[in-house]
C-alpha cells in the first residue's frame, strides 16, 4: 500500500483506468460508415462472386435491397439489427472451409468480420455516396438574429423592417 500513499501516482493511475475506459467505450460504439469501413471489404472479398450477375447462392451484395433480399436458403443473409441471426456473419465466422466465406480464400481477419458484425448490428445501413446522390435544395435559414442582419444589410433575403 505504500505506493498508493503516493498522491501523484494515484491522480495517474485514476487518469489511466479512467481514459482507458473511455477508449474501450468509444472504440466498441465506433459508428460504422458503410462506404468507408464495409464497402472496401465487399469489393474485395465477395463482390467477385456476390455482385449482380454473378450472385452465387443467389445472393449479391451489389445493392442495398439485393443485399437484404431472401438468398437461395430462404431468408436473408443479412438481418438488420440481428447480427447473431445473420447469415452472413455465420458464413464469415465458421471454421469449417466448405462453408466459409469467402468461398476458397483465406478467412477473413477478426477486424473485417468485427465490421461486418457492428455494421449489422447497427443496422445494416447502405450510405450511399455523396456524390451519386441527386443534389437536394436546401432550405435557407431565417435569419432572427439582429446582429447578423446589420452585418449584411443588403441582403434581400434579410428582414430589413428590424433595422
Ligand atoms: C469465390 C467465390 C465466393 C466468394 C469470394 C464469396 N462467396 Fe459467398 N458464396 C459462394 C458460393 C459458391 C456460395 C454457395 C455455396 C454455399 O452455400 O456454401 C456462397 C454462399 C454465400 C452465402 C449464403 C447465402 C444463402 O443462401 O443464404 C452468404 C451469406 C455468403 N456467401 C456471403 C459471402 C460474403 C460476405 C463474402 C465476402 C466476405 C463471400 N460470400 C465471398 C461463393 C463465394
Amino acid at each position: 500500500m505504500k505506493l498508493f500513499k503516493n498522491k501523484i501516482f494515484l491522480i495517474f493511475f485514476a487518469l489511466t483506468v479512467l481514459i482507458g475506459t473511455g477508449c474501450f467505450l468509444m472504440g466498441s460504439d465506433k459508428q460504422i460508415d458503410f462506404s468507408a469501413d464495409v464497402k472496401p471489404i465487399i469489393n474485395k472479398k465477395c463482390i467477385t462472386c456476390h455482385g449482380g450477375v454473378r450472385a452465387k447462392s443467389g445472393f449479391s451484395l451489389l445493392f442495398h435491397d439485393e443485399a437484404l433480399a431472401k438468398a437461395k436458403s430462404g431468408k436473408p443473409a443479412i438481418i438488420p439489427g440481428d447480427p447473431d441471426a445473420s447469415e452472413l456473419i455465420r458464413r464469415i465466422s465458421i471454421n469449417d472451409p466448405d462453408e466459409r466465406m469467402p468461398y476458397k480464400h483465406p478467412p477473413l481477419s477478426k477486424q473485417e468480420i468485427d465490421i461486418f458484425r457492428r455494421w449489422i448490428k447497427q443496422g445494416a445501413k447502405w450510405g450511399d455516396h455523396w456524390a451519386y446522390l441527386p443534389v437536394k435544395k436546401t432550405a435557407v435559414p431565417e435569419v432572427e438574429n439582429v446582429w447578423i442582419v446589420q452585418l449584411y444589410p443588403r441582403n434581400q433575403r434579410l428582414p430589413r423592417g428590424q433595422l
